[in-house]
């Protein structure tokens, strides 16, 4: 089984995982290339999808390809091999983001406790309001030790921290909301009313707006939505925040990573997640969002995490827009 190279199928069906990650705006910044002896993927980030005003540093689009990176591993156990991750092999861009090796046979117990691979298409964000149920405590510290095991810390917020978290999400998104040249950004990844369209966020993934201006989701919209479209959500969310020690590409493949691992984890334990990053995009509010009792670290992400109803799917760019097969000599298969 193993050193056999991949065929063109196993390579479509490694790209169409990882092309089913989470991305900013639903980007999809991501590109795949088989490695030159097809015992292997190369993943690079793909410069022309950035966000730049919202990400001037490329952190989130690193993040996004971390979690295709992420859906690639888990695929790769699924073909029956062990996927070995070197992370900027040529240490810059733009070679490789990774590289992913799958030429060994897969080990006998399942790397991440247990397959994830159904929860990759089951995945979705869900932007709706959650009911009240605590997540529990022995499932929490399953979500803690897969974001570990990737190199990133996943913390719990208190009440306090909550507080402090959506005070300065509010800030963030009251900023972005009064910044002309970044409302313009965002609405463009929006796919109201035109055809079908293969990235953006269509309509029908835009969750309502807090009634009682508690949770604040973003506004993809740009303009105020009418009150009486909007929901009671969660009396105090449960917040959750990634934090890695430094602040490099690296770090920021790792929390991509850690948080597809977490994701695809909560997935399987029907927990919702949505990702709550206007924080982390000005660099003051970010600085805030640091737990001082936690130490130094860089948080990379918010998560708000709940019970309550399931996501839709968004789409997705077809493996031939993701998966460059120009050079790749086509094995038979076994
Ligand atoms: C780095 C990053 C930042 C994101 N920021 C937000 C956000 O601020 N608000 C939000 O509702 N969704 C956010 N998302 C979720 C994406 O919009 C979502 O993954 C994408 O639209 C695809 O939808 P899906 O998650 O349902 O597959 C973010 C995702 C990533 C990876």
């Amino acid at each position: 089984m193993s050193e056999q190279a991949l065929t063109t199928e196993q390579l479509r069906f490694l790209a169409e995982a990882a092309g089913a990650a989470p991305s900013l705006h639903n980007s999809q910044p991501w590109l795949l290339r088989p490695a030159p002896d097809s015992l292997g993927m190369d993943v690079y980030t793909d410069p022309s999808r950035a966000v730049p005003l919202t990400d001037p540093d490329g952190r989130a689009l690193h993040i996004s390809v971390g979690a295709a990176l992420f859906n690639l591993r888990v695929a790769g156990l699924r073909l029956g091999r062990d996927p070995e991750v070197r992370l900027l092999p040529d240490s810059t861009e733009p070679g490789p983001a990774a590289t992913v090796r799958l030429s060994r046979p897969a080990p006998a117990s399942p790397p991440f406790g247990r397959d994830l691979f159904e929860a990759v298409g089951q995945r979705h964000s869900s932007r709706r309001p959650y009911t009240n149920r605590d997540i529990p405590e022995a499932l929490f510290g399953d979500l803690l030790a897969a974001a570990r095991d990737e190199g990133a810390t996943l913390s719990l917020l208190e009440e306090a921290g909550v507080r402090r978290v959506l005070a300065l999400t509010h800030e963030a998104e009251r900023r972005t909301g009064s910044d002309l040249a970044r409302t313009a950004e965002t609405r463009a990844w929006l796919r109201l009313d035109e055809p079908p369209a293969n990235d953006g966020i269509p309509a029908s993934a835009l969750g309502p707006q807090d009634h009682d201006a508690r949770v604040p989701v973003r506004n993809f919209t740009g303009r105020p939505s009418p009150t009486d479209t909007s929901q009671r959500f969660e009396a105090l969310p449960q917040l959750a925040t990634l934090t890695t020690h430094g602040d490099l590409p690296t770090d920021w493949l790792r929390t991509g990573q850690a948080m597809e691992r977490v994701w695809l984890l909560a997935t399987v334990h029907g927990l919702r997640l949505s990702v709550l990053h206007q924080a982390v995009e000005w660099p003051d509010t970010r600085w805030g969002l640091r737990d001082p009792a936690e130490g130094p670290g860089h948080v990379q992400l918010v998560l708000r995490l709940g019970y309550g109803p399931p996501g839709p799917a968004t789409p997705r760019r077809p493996v031939d827009e993701i998966l460059d097969l120009s050079d790749h000599r086509p094995t038979v298969g076994p």
